[in-house]
């Protein structure tokens, strides 16, 4: 996958591009970003790229010149461009495997008080939000929408039924884990994951898994698809929590 990345804050992606999983998928060459500075498209000696908004009012515009083209520079027939904004769609794990599978991200960065409402209309072909909160600026969104779109391609994350297991990407919430000491301060692991038993042991975290699903985000259980296992184990949940509600 290649990423452009148009921003006026180049040095905001200098460590996390070198960390993690961001570093491992370009060292494998699974991942290729390239940094634009915004400013290298400013129309003045001054490298200016926000404006006062027409209209009066407070906050300055990031001006729709540079971001054209800035994205022009780049932009292929498979390339697509996604507008940072708090306004947009909410960035969640099918819109992360929806994106994994594209070729070439270029990602626009706004700050100040927004971007010219024509790089929204003709320009960018959707506009993301990572929830219902205002940063000061695209970078961290974009950074974080990267890196939950580069542990979905195939290849960049070793053990691939982890990925598979993880919250959301399985459709429901992910099981408890626990490791070594099995005692601490007494707090002891449960048993079963001592056992040995990898059947006994599937069913059980199938089943925690279900169970914190239905107590903490029953909205997933209603679009997850459910095995005739799954669904035997939460009526044995269900049953459970009546019992130890019952006894509280
Ligand atoms: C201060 S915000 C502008 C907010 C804008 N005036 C509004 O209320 O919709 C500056 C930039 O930060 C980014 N941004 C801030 N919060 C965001 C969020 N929750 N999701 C995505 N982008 C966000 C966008 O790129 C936005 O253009």
């Amino acid at each position: 996958m290649l990423c452009h990345i148009i921003t006026i804050f180049p040095e905001y992606f200098a460590g996390i591009l070198k960390i993690g999983i961001l570093r491992i998928a370009q060292e494998k060459k699974i991942l290729n970003v390239a940094l634009i500075n915004l400013r290298d498209f400013a129309m003045d000696s001054y490298r200016t790229v926000d404006d006062y908004p027409y209209g009066g009012g407070s906050g300055m515009i990031m001006k729709p010149e540079p971001i054209f083209q800035a994205v022009e520079s780049v932009k292929r027939e498979d390339s697509y461009v996604i507008l940072t904004s708090p306004q947009g769609r909410r960035f969640e794990q099918n819109l992360a495997k929806e994106l994994s599978q594209k070729e070439h991200l270029i990602f626009i960065c706004g700050r100040y008080k927004g971007v010219d409402e024509r790089v929204r209309e003709f320009l960018a072909d959707e506009e993301i939000s990572l929830g219902d909160f205002i940063l000061a600026g695209g970078e961290a969104v974009c950074s974080v929408i990267l890196e939950a779109v580069v542990r979905l391609i195939p290849g960049v994350v070793g053990d691939e039924e982890s990925v598979a297991t993880d919250s959301f990407v399985s459709g429901i919430l992910d099981a408890p884990y626990y490791t070594r000491p099995a005692d601490y301060r007494g707090y002891r692991v449960p048993e079963i994951l001592l056992s040995g038993d990898h059947q006994k042991i599937r069913v059980w975290r199938r089943k925690e898994a279900l169970r914190r699903t239905l107590l903490r985000r029953p909205d997933l259980l209603e679009r997850a698809e459910l095995t005739p296992e799954d669904i035997k184990l939460l009526k044995e949940i269900e049953e459970e929590e009546k019992n130890r509600s019952r006894k509280c």
